[in-house]
């Protein structure tokens, strides 16, 4: 580092070399008035050991009330005894450059507040706007129905019935979203505890088959068990709740997956500690760049042809918040034309 590097010139320095130049001058201005050879050397050190002193002086207090201040206002707290402390025997240890990295990070720690502040917001904003989105679609159905009906089409018997009938399903459609928010909500602010229990997986996977089973029909799919794993394995969580994210998983494996497939379900033990159960599908899978998105609310992979199908797209944020809830994880593995696999952990039970 030169000596004239004046960004990193310590206050020792700065003075010093302000002395120096300052009594320099002073030494050959006396030599014109005075031509003995020691004037100018007694100048010389009478200035120089004034000004270095008065100057050093002078910079440290005026740096260190400011870097006072500054440290008062990143901490924005009043100066405690603990503090005064600190500002009378630390801080004047620090160097200019310490205090500029406490104060980087300090930036740093302020911008990644402002920048999660900012996503939740941005989070915030989303979903309002998709909620609106979401109830405008069976609201204006309604409304449609009801319009036309009022505007004749009620004493027409062809379409009389079926009209209600389609008003209907979007009043269902409300209530179910209606029904999920509520869910979410609660899960969301921790108000539903998790009420554990011991149970066998495979037992609950069997019952979620059975009240499937007509859905399932319905698109002659078929719902399977895992070969190799049917040996039991018993779990300890939530079973109402474990219930409802089983149900969500297979209800979309039906739901996304082609006729005549099969879904199949997996419990599998790993580390001693923990059990795994996967929902595997041979559906049109999910495309990469969805996959970190899709367990948000409302979040769809494709939107149109989900929407056609009918979904609220809370099933998976319904899912994922459950299996926190627990301390567990979710997880899909999936590829496009091959099929799609939602997992999840639980705690094993001895
Ligand atoms: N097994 C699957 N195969 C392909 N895509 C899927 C599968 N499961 C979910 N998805 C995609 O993820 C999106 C979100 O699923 P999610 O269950 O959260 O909502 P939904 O099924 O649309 O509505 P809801 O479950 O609330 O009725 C779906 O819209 C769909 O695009
Ligand atoms: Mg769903």
């Amino acid at each position: 580092m030169s000596v004239l590097d004046t960004k990193n010139l310590s206050p020792r320095l700065l003075s010093f070399i302000t002395a120096l130049i300052i009594s320099t001058v002073n030494a050959l201005l006396s030599l014109v008035f005075r031509p003995e050879w020691y004037v100018p050397l007694i100048v010389f050190a009478i200035t120089f050991i004034i000004i270095y002193y008065l100057y050093h002086y002078t910079l440290q207090r005026f740096i260190y009330r400011k870097i006072k201040l500054i440290y008062k206002f990143i901490y924005q707290t009043k100066a405690t005894k603990k503090e005064e402390f600190f500002y009378e025997k630390i801080l004047p240890q620090k160097s200019i450059d310490q205090v500029s990295i406490d104060v980087e990070r300090w930036a740093t720690q302020k911008k990644d507040e402002i920048d999660l502040l900012r996503a939740n917001e941005q989070f915030r904003k989303e979903f309002l706007s998709n909620l609106a989105h979401e109830l405008r679609t069976p609201i204006f159905s309604i409304q449609g129905y009801v319009d036309t009906l009022l505007g004749g089409a009620l004493e027409d018997p062809a379409v009389n019935k079926k009209f209600l009938a389609n008003a209907s399903r979007s009043v269902e459609r409300l209530a179910r979203l209606v029904d999920d928010l509520d869910e979410i909500s609660k899960l969301e602010s921790g108000r539903i505890p998790i009420i554990q229990e011991t149970f066998v997986m495979q037992d609950l996977v069997k019952e979620v088959y059975e009240e499937m089973q007509l859905r399932a029909e319905e698109k002659d799919v078929t719902l399977d068990l895992k070969k190799g794993t049917e040996r039991p394995i018993t779990v300890n969580a939530d079973k109402p709740k474990i219930r409802q994210v089983l149900t969500n998983l297979v209800e979309n494996a039906i739901k996304y997956g082609p006729e005549h497939a099969t879904v199949t379900t997996g419990v599998y033990e790993i580390d001693g500690k923990h059990v795994f159960t996967e929902v595997s599908d041979e559906g049109p899978g999910i495309g990469e760049e969805h996959l970190p998105r899709i367990f948000e609310r409302f979040y769809r992979a494709d939107r149109s042809r989900s929407r056609a199908i009918g979904g609220t797209g809370l099933g998976l944020a319904i899912v994922k918040h459950i299996v926190e809830a627990h301390g567990q994880t979710v997880n899909v593995r999936s590829k496009l034309g091959v099929g799609s696999s939602f997992g999840f952990t639980l705690e094993k039970a001895e």
